[in-house]
């Protein structure tokens, strides 16, 4: 692990700073623990209203969120609340009146019992974390929906040994929540340990996570019920595409990129490079190697749509509307472009016939299976693996022949 320079002098100087900060924060009063800049999201949807059916269910607001019975996914059920490590060592997921708990059974004799905390993931599996003092760290558990089972949690975690030590630090939150402060100033240099602040800490990803602190547009815009255009919030419609782009390449570039200085602060209009040491930043990964941290900005920007075209996320994703699209519904942002008449479309049309239109993905952004994520265990043989789609928009000859036998068998009588 890359030494940051300035961690050291994180310690000598920024502690003094922190605690004199959260004295006149204490005085303050301020309701949001980021600053009096910050309004926070009930604030937004008193006139944003139109926003809230959407975004309450959105996998950005959701993928951060405290752990109860009501938001695990997983079973207590005594027949499905087990995962087996080896002959001696079992995982049992319990329910007790203090909260749920992952208990290690060593033996069994019960030699570790932690808490569930916190949720990490919406979308295709869900972490848990649990707070050690100051510090959080992940559980060895996690449950995947997909295959409607808990498993051993992906990366560092191997079939013979339980982890409980698994330090969960401030990084993570940079992408997966709005806020925490870190109390050592910065990340830890020896991501061994991380003392984080649990009262500044804001779940999921809120509205002033991506347009930046919103105070004084909300001040702004009740003090002149009669202006209808937006002041002080920054419109993304006047960012450059490689403003927009840095904007979701902040959390949608990998998690392996080495940060100087945390992300909490990026507004939108922001050079992501300023965050950065750069060297690794882009890194092109394929989408057989990704883990659960797809890389859609690097492989995108290698895409000739991109290269050649004014493509950018916003052009099939859009941030507030999240009804479920088909892949037939994702094909006419793809025949905005390539078309008979543009003389650009795809020359297989003639083989493939009318049901092309319905179905360009599956051919040209196939879902690819992660090699990296093993789901260990004795009892998790045979596992389906991970599934991403991948960015990288172009000819795949071995998809294509399975779309096309997938086409050919439904035409059959
Ligand atoms: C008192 C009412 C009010 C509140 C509260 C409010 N807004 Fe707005 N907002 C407006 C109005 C009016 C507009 C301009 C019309 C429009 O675009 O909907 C606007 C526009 C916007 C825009 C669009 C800018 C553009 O044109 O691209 C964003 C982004 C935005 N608001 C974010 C926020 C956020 C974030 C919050 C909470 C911190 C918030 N608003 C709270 C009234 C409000
Ligand atoms: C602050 C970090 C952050 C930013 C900024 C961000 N995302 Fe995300 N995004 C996430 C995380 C984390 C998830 C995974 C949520 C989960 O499943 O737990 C996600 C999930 C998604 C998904 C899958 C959603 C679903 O419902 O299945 C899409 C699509 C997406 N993001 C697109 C974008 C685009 C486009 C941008 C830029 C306009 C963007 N995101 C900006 C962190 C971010
Ligand atoms: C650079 C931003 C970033 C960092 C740092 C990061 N994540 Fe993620 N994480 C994401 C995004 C974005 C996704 C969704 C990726 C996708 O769907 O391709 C995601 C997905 C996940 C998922 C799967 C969720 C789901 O529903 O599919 C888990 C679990 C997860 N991250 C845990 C962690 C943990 C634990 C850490 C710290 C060790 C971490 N992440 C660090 C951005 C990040
Ligand atoms: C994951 C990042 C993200 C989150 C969370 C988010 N926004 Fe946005 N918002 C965007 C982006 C990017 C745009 C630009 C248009 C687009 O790409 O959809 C946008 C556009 C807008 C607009 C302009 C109108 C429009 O629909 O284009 C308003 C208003 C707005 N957001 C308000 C909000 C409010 C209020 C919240 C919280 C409830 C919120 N946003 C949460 C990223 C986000
Ligand atoms: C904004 C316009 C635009 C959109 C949207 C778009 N493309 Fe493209 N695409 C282009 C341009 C321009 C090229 C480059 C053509 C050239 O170089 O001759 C291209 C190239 C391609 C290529 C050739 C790739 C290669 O490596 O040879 C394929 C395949 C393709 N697009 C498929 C798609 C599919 C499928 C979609 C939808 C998922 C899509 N495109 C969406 C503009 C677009
Ligand atoms: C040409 C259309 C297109 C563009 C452009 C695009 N995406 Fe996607 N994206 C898709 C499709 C299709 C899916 C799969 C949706 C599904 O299966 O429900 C997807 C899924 C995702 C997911 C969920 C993870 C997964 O593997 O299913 C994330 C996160 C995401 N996109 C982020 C982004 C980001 C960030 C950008 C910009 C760098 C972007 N996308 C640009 C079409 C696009
Ligand atoms: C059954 C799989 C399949 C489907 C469905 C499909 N394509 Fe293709 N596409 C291919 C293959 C294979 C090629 C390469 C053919 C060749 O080079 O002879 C291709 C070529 C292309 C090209 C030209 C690439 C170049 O080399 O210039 C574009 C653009 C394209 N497809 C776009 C689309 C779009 C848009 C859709 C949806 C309307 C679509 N494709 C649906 C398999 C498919």
């Amino acid at each position: 692990m890359k030494k940051r320079k300035y961690v050291r002098f994180g310690i000598i100087f920024l502690l003094p700073l922190v605690f004199i900060f959260s004295q006149c924060l204490n005085k303050t009063k301020t309701a949001d623990p980021r600053g009096e800049n910050y309004a926070g999201s009930a604030a937004c949807l008193k006139c944003h209203s139109d926003m809230a059916k959407n975004y309450l269910h959105s996998a950005h607001f959701l993928t951060s969120r405290n752990a109860t019975a009501a938001t695990v996914s997983g079973s207590f059920q005594p027949d499905s609340n087990t995962v087996v490590y080896n002959d001696r060592q079992k995982v049992v997921m319990e329910k007790h009146p203090g909260g749920l708990f992952q208990v290690l059974y060593t033996s069994g004799k019960l030699t570790t019992r932690k808490r569930f905390d916190l949720i990490f993931g919406a979308n295709r599996g869900e972490t848990y974390l649990t707070w050690d003092g100051p510090e959080v760290k992940q559980l060895p558990v996690s449950y995947y929906l997909s295959l409607h089972k808990w498993a051993n949690s992906p990366g560092g975690y191997y079939a013979d040994s339980v982890n409980f030590s698994r330090v969960i630090h401030e990084r993570c939150f940079e992408c997966h929540a709005s806020n925490i402060q870190n109390l050592n100033g910065v990340t830890a240099a020896d991501m061994q340990s991380d003392s984080l602040d649990k009262s500044s800490l804001i779940l999921g990803i809120d509205c002033e996570r991506c347009h930046g602190p919103g105070a004084e547009h909300v001040k702004f815009q009740i003090e002149n019920p009669t202006v209808k255009q937006a002041r002080y919030i920054t419109r993304f419609a006047t960012l450059s595409r490689q403003q927009r782009i840095d904007f979701c390449s902040m959390c949608h570039s990998g998690n392996s990129n080495v940060m100087t200085k945390t992300t909490f602060g990026f507004k939108p209009g922001d050079t992501l490079a300023n965050y950065t040491s750069g060297a690794t930043f882009h890194a092109y990964r394929d989408a057989a190697t990704v883990d659960v941290h797809g890389n859609q900005v690097k492989l995108l920007m290698s895409s000739k749509c991109y290269i050649s075209s004014k493509i950018e996320c916003a052009t099939c994703h859009s941030m507030h509307d999240n009804t479920v699209k088909t892949a037939a519904g994702y094909s006419t942002y793809c025949t905005n472009c390539h078309s008979p008449a543009n003389h650009n479309f795809c020359k297989l049309a003639d083989q493939v016939g009318p049901a092309i239109t319905t179905n360009c993905i599956d051919c040209h952004m196939p879902v690819k299976s992660s090699k990296t994520i093993v789901v260990n265990g004795t009892n998790m043989e045979g596992t389906p693996p991970f599934l991403a789609r991948t960015h990288l928009i172009a000819v795949y000859p071995g998809e294509t022949q399975k779309v096309m036998a997938m086409l050919s068998a439904k035409q059959k009588p």
